[in-house]
């Protein structure tokens, strides 16, 4: 969605401005652009586009910040359009009179705003719901109020979601922030302060945040920065640290944020498991997890609610989560939970998983439980996001920063973190044997090992898979817990090679999938050796015999699945609990490898926003 970076400090912004904007691009965009203070004139560039366009628009050497008393002012914006055709015209920053803004988010309310202010002769230039915040503050400029409340008064008009930064040629030293809805977070320099949708704009330059609530706005200065809630009353805020580097949001060699983020797969998961598991490998420790033994004995159902990819991995939430602490589990998508009127009370537990922690519907499907009296739980990559803040209690899972559009580590950390909590509630509850939560512990910490073993295939599993880039259907089957993983591998395929991959049970193969079986067909049959290989293998035979081509993905040694399928990828064989995630790393590179040759995009496929921050 939607980024946002702003700049009031003691140097030129434009460049600045424009690093943090090619730090926000994994958010998805198609336009963008800059607006500075120039001899006391807002000045702005922006253009249709990838961000390589603006950069050469900014090469315009007329085209520079000019300081007031030392103090320059800016703001930049990466557009993914929702009002609007993707255009010059519809690219932010947007002037009205002296102001000018960026926003993310989307205005409800924009047309009848807009048509009062068309009454009132403003004259509006673009699609945009934005631009009608920009005019209805410049409105009340033009009735006489300064630029801090002709933003107040303007936000209280607005109904629906919206982080804004607003710059003003009266008042040349200011940048004005608002966060509803939407992320929005504070960078504290020295000398020099900035917002931004997401750390990663500012981490070249501070490692101290403040974190925005929802109907908050902030004054930002050079030297200070004074936060006030939407009734005008200031508000105290903690400065916090963060850890992050610069150096974890580089592509570090690779050809692709994608594929590093593959390969960083082995960390990941050392780093969510570690200081988690006890010496002798049987015991767990998740000091997150706030819910007593008496709260999980009283818990009567778990609501698992995520969206796209964490969804599939809360589908192997409920898998692991009934297997191990035997209480019933539901799983949803959060877009289907938010409305549907849930049966959740306050005997029930949600379970929300977020990359980003910064998802709408996400983030709305925990509030809609927490009124309803529910226990809650997050599993969240991002500290200090929306859905970590405001639930109950979140346990992380420390993937670091995810830059491709294309979730890959933080599946396998969620996929991770399902099987900690799951042995861990089994533990507690009595319901899980000793021996076996043993065997389960050993496997999960042999697991980066064996995740490491699999991305030494790498190469053959291209191999295979660039055979296959001109097709026009893929199908994905699996049965158990490896169904989420061939709805996975289906998403990933699409999402960054545009061709259709439909994820199925193999079970339902016959109740329509199947009559996409033809010679030119690829299916990627996941048959790990579990309590449904037979039935998986019965498929297989189904799809040879109407001369589908079969990749299976299998366990290592496996002679009968190598000798009926026409290629065959295998993955050591451990527990049934981690198999899921070793069957993940070849569906991933399968999308890769395709993807790569296809010549897509890979780390900002079109039409996708990594944070999707509005519904
Ligand atoms: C797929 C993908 C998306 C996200 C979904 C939820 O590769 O990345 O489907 O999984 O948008 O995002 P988070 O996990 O940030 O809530």
């Amino acid at each position: 969605m939607c980024g946002i970076v702003g700049y009031v400090g003691n140097r030129d912004p434009k460049f600045i401005l424009y690093e943090g904007l090619k730090k926000l691009e994994y958010r998805g965009y198609d336009s963008a652009g800059i607006a500075l203070l120039q001899e006391g004139e807002i000045r702005i560039k922006r253009c249709e586009g990838k961000l390589d366009q603006l950069k050469a628009a900014l090469e315009d050497p007329h085209f520079y910040g000019t300081p007031l008393d030392e103090t320059y002012v800016g703001i930049g914006h990466t557009r993914w359009a929702t009002h609007g055709r993707p255009s010059e015209k519809n690219a932010h920053p947007h002037q009205a009179g002296s102001i000018a803004l960026v926003h993310n988010g989307i205005i409800e309310n924009y047309s009848e705003l807009r048509q009062a202010l068309e009454k009132k002769g403003h004259v509006l230039h673009s699609d945009t719901d934005s631009e009608v915040v920009a005019v209805c503050i410049f409105d009340f400029i033009s009735q006489g109020h300064s630029l801090e409340r002709s933003v107040f008064l303007a936000v209280q008009e607005l109904l629906g979601s919206f982080s804004l930064g607003v710059i003003s040629q009266k008042d040349p030293q200011t940048l004005i922030a608002v966060r509803n809805g939407t992320p929005l977070i504070l960078g504290v320099g020295v000398q020099e302060n900035f917002i931004a949708s997401d750390v990663p704009a500012l981490l070249p330059y501070t490692k101290n945040f403040i974190y925005l609530e929802d109907e908050e706005m902030v004054i930002v200065q050079k030297n200070r920065c004074v936060v006030k809630n939407f009734k005008g009353k200031e508000i105290q805020k903690q400065i916090k640290k963060i850890n992050w580097t610069p150096e974890m949001i580089d592509k570090g060699g690779y050809q692709h944020y994608m594929l590093k983020e593959i390969h960083e797969q082995p960390q990941a998961i050392i780093q969510t498991i570690q200081d988690r598991v006890s010496k002798d490998r049987d015991t767990l420790y998740l000091k997150d997890l706030t819910l007593s033994e008496n709260d999980l004995r009283k818990i009567r159902k778990i609501f698992l609610v995520a969206c796209g990819t964490a969804y599939y991995a809360s589908m192997e939430g409920k898998y692991l989560l009934e297997k191990m602490t035997k209480i019933p589990c539901e799983v949803d998508v959060a877009s289907e939970f938010r409305y549907r009127d849930p049966l959740i009370g306050k005997e029930d537990l949600l379970i929300v998983t977020s990359q980003s922690g910064e998802t709408a519907d996400t983030l709305a499907a925990l509030r809609e439980a927490k009124k309803r009296g529910a226990r809650t739980l997050a599993i969240c990559n991002v500290k200090e996001s929306s859905i970590d803040r405001e639930a109950d209690s979140t346990i992380y899972t420390y993937a670091g920063p995810e830059i491709g559009v294309a979730s890959t580590k933080a599946f396998t950390a969620q996929l991770t973190v399902f099987n900690l909590l799951a042995i861990h509630i089994g533990l507690v509850l009595g319901r899980l044997p000793k021996e076996k939560a043993k065997v389960y512990i050993q496997d999960l910490v042999r697991l980066p090992i064996t995740v490491e073993e699999v991305l030494k295939q790498e190469k053959e599993i291209q191999k295979i898979a660039q055979k296959f880039y001109r097709k026009k259907t893929f199908l994905y089957l699996g049965r158990g817990t490896s169904y989420p993983i061939a709805l996975e591998g289906a998403l990933k395929l699409k999402e960054i090679s545009y061709m259709n991959a439909e994820g199925y049970a193999a079970g339902e193969m016959k109740h329509g999938p199947i009559a996409l079986v033809d010679e030119d067909t690829p299916v990627i049959i996941l048959a790990p050796k579990d309590e449904h290989y037979d039935k998986v293998i019965s498929n297989l035979e189904e799809i040879k015999a109407r001369e589908g081509i079969v990749i299976a993905i299998g366990c290592e040694g496996d002679t009968k699945l190598s000798k009926l399928s026409d290629y065959f990828i295998s993955v050591p064989q451990r527990s049934e609990n981690v198999m899921p995630i070793l069957l993940t790393i070849p569906v991933q590179l399968i999308a890769y490898t395709i993807a790569l040759k296809k010549g897509t995009d890979i780390d900002q496929p079109r039409n996708l926003a990594k944070s999707v921050t509005v519904e």
